[in-house]
């Protein structure tokens, strides 16, 4: 029997070609300004995780529907918006980030007049894309709802928005969950809730997902906080110690290493038991999802 690790690995081997081909395509038609198509580009070719479309094709194939172009739109959609929402975050005004997935950040490259405008531009190509899908009508306007929800100002901008002022404060841990699951998790969540759109899943199981989502978005940003104390800068592609340089709210700021490590087992813990709640033979590549945050290598 394959790993989790081994199981997702194999999932992204199949997947993240034909992911990345469908972004580079259509981010060659994307725009007839050169520099701006470029920049748009650049950020969304740079590598990444894709994990947040991946998300999406893995609840549809196991929920046992093919992979055809509309849910390509809409995952690589969802990859425009995060994107998007990293290009923003390392500007200057923001966290003033010079590395991204391992190059320079965008307004390094571009400068920051550009660079704003790259993300301006990817936030708005995701909506394109996701309305101009051969879905119904009524599939096309559920999801443009759901992700305006999760990314606008109900959830992650409201999150980015704590998360820069928080730097004058000390967030409480009930506070800083709920900036860690509008930033990041509110994304996560999207991600499982258009999978769930695009299958028309039963009430029952969208449930027990969305809990799934929940839980891993939340031990997502938890990881991350760590890994900016403890990570490997080459392999995550971006500087170390800037939360702590930066006086963000984060995890470990909060509650030592130790107690970061903590709360992030909780949440896997949470998330896994959401998922035992379903048919374990049909959900096992959703699990294996949580092989991410194995610490002791492959
Ligand atoms: C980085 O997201 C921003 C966070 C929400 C922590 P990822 O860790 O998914 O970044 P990429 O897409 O792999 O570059
Ligand atoms: C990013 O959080 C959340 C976003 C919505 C982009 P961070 O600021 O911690 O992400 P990194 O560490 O720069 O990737
Ligand atoms: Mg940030
Ligand atoms: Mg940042
Ligand atoms: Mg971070």
């Amino acid at each position: 029997m394959l790993s989790e690790h081994q199981l997702l690995t194999k999932f992204e081997q199949v997947q993240l070609p034909q992911l990345n081909d469908y972004l580079a395509k259509r981010l060659a038609k994307s725009s007839a300004q050169p520099v701006l198509a470029q920049s748009m580009t650049y950020s969304v070719m740079a590598g990444g995780k894709r994990l947040r479309p991946l998300l999406i094709l893995a609840v549809v194939q196991s929920a046992g529907l093919v992979l055809d172009d509309d849910v390509l739109a809409v995952a690589g959609s969802l990859e425009l918006l995060h994107t998007y929402s990293l290009i923003h975050d390392d500007l200057p005004a923001m966290d003033n980030d010079d590395l991204r997935r391992g190059m320079p950040t965008n307004h390094v490259k571009f400068g920051a007049g550009v660079a704003t405008l790259a993300g301006d531009g990817l936030l708005t190509l995701a909506f394109d894309w996701l309305s101009t899908t051969s879905l119904s009508a009524e599939k096309r306007i559920q999801l443009v709802r759901a992700l305006a929800n999760a990314a606008g100002p109900a959830g992650m901008i409201a999150g980015q928005t704590d998360d820069i002022l928080g730097v004058d404060q000390n967030y409480d841990l009930a506070e800083l969950k709920q900036l860690h699951q509008r930033k990041t998790g509110a994304l996560i969540h999207y991600a499982v809730e258009a999978g769930c759109l695009l299958t028309d899943m039963s009430a029952t199981q969208k449930n027990a997902l969305l809990r799934f989502a929940d839980a891993f978005g939340l031990a997502f940003q938890i990881f991350d906080d760590i890994n900016d104390v403890v990570g490997d800068e080459t392999k995550l592609g971006k500087h170390l110690h800037v939360d702590e340089a930066q006086h963000k709210n984060t995890y470990p700021a909060l509650l030592g290493l130790d107690g970061a490590y903590a709360a992030l087992k909780t949440a896997i813990t949470t998330g896994r038991q959401a998922l035992d709640e379903l048919p374990s033979d049909d959900w096992k590549l959703l699990a294996s999802f949580f092989s991410y945050f194995d610490t002791d290598g492959e």
